[in-house]
């Protein structure tokens, strides 16, 4: 397969995963993207898997979504014509196509980014309404966002506090929470805004906060995760604060090295093992796409949503 990422200059390599660098690709090119490909995506890929939204303006219009056994056609009219955002995660596992599309993504990255070594990889395809909004959030991995059809303004920004408070990291980290932390919109002055085009992508620093507004068209988009063995230890840092923090512990240390981060390591083993499920943040669907219900959705009638 040619190339699907061009090549990283030497500058952009200096800025690696410590600052954004914006990037340029053939995803559009692709079949791989086009409505009929889109519409079987949607009806194959597992319900589990394909994580569905619809919102307005603010966060607390941010509600899920389930497909319902809508034809996948019918689904993106409903996205056209209303508010709703799909992700369908790790597809990468479901599809043979999209597997060696990520293989393609980091091979590419790899030759021009010798020093950039990956893994736990894993890419989503996201479906989004025109004027959609992500709203603002971090997400625990490494991350790039590839841009295929339509025109999206994502803002980013810095990793640290206020931006990003360490507490919140932690509970995103653990997936106590969503991925939603406090958002004040004072943020928007320090942060760096892009305009996404067909072909642009975006690789930004460690758990940078972000949000999203897509342009008044469909939009169609790839987001790329990975970790490497620097991300990896700042996750258990992040995973062990956050459990001695929950059992009372102020955590006074945010190194990824030394006899308390491996304690730490410790910790976050044995509470995945025995706690996680139990605490973590579940999604309780309460729509379904209907192209002619406002916000292209329609609440689940109680007597459905029982079975
Ligand atoms: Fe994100």
């Amino acid at each position: 397969m040619q190339r699907v990422v061009e090549k990283i200059t030497p500058e952009q390599r200096e800025l690696w995963a410590r600052h954004t660098v914006k990037m340029r690709h053939r995803l559009p090119e692709m079949p791989l993207f086009s409505d009929d490909s889109l519409a079987e995506l949607i009806e194959t890929v597992p319900a589990e898997r394909m994580i569905m939204h619809t919102m307005e303006d603010d966060l607390s219009t941010w509600k899920s979504v389930e497909r319902g056994g809508v034809p996948g056609h019918r689904v993106l009219e409903a996205i056209r014509a209303g508010r709703i955002w799909i992700n369908m995660v790790g597809i990468q596992d479901y599809d043979p196509r999209f597997a060696e599309l990520m293989e393609q993504i980091f091979a590419d990255w790899a030759r021009d980014v010798p020093e950039f070594r990956t893994f736990k990889r894993k890419i989503g395809l996201l479906i989004s309404s025109p004027n959609a909004k992500v709203f603002y959030h971090c997400d625990p991995g490494g991350q790039a966002l590839w841009q295929v059809r339509g025109r999206k303004r994502i803002r980013l920004y810095p990793p640290t506090d206020p931006f990003l408070k360490p507490a919140e990291l932690e509970n995103v980290i653990r997936s106590v929470t969503g991925e939603e932390i406090t958002y004040h919109a004072w943020y928007d002055d320090h942060a760096e805004v892009y305009e996404l085009e067909p072909g642009d992508g975006l690789h930004w620093a460690l758990n940078g906060p972000h949000r999203i507004d897509n342009h008044n068209e469909l939009n169609v988009s790839l987001t790329s995760e990975h970790y490497t063995p620097q991300i990896r230890r700042s996750w258990a840092m992040n995973y062990g604060n956050g459990v001695l923090r929950s059992l009372g512990w102020t955590p006074r240390s945010r190194a990824c090295e030394g006899a308390a981060f491996w304690a730490k390591v410790g910790i976050t083993a044995v509470w995945r093992k025995t706690m996680q499920e139990k605490q973590s943040y579940k999604r309780v669907p309460e729509f379904v796409p209907d192209p002619q219900a406002p916000n292209g959705v329609r609440p689940i009638e109680p007597a459905a949503a029982i079975t």
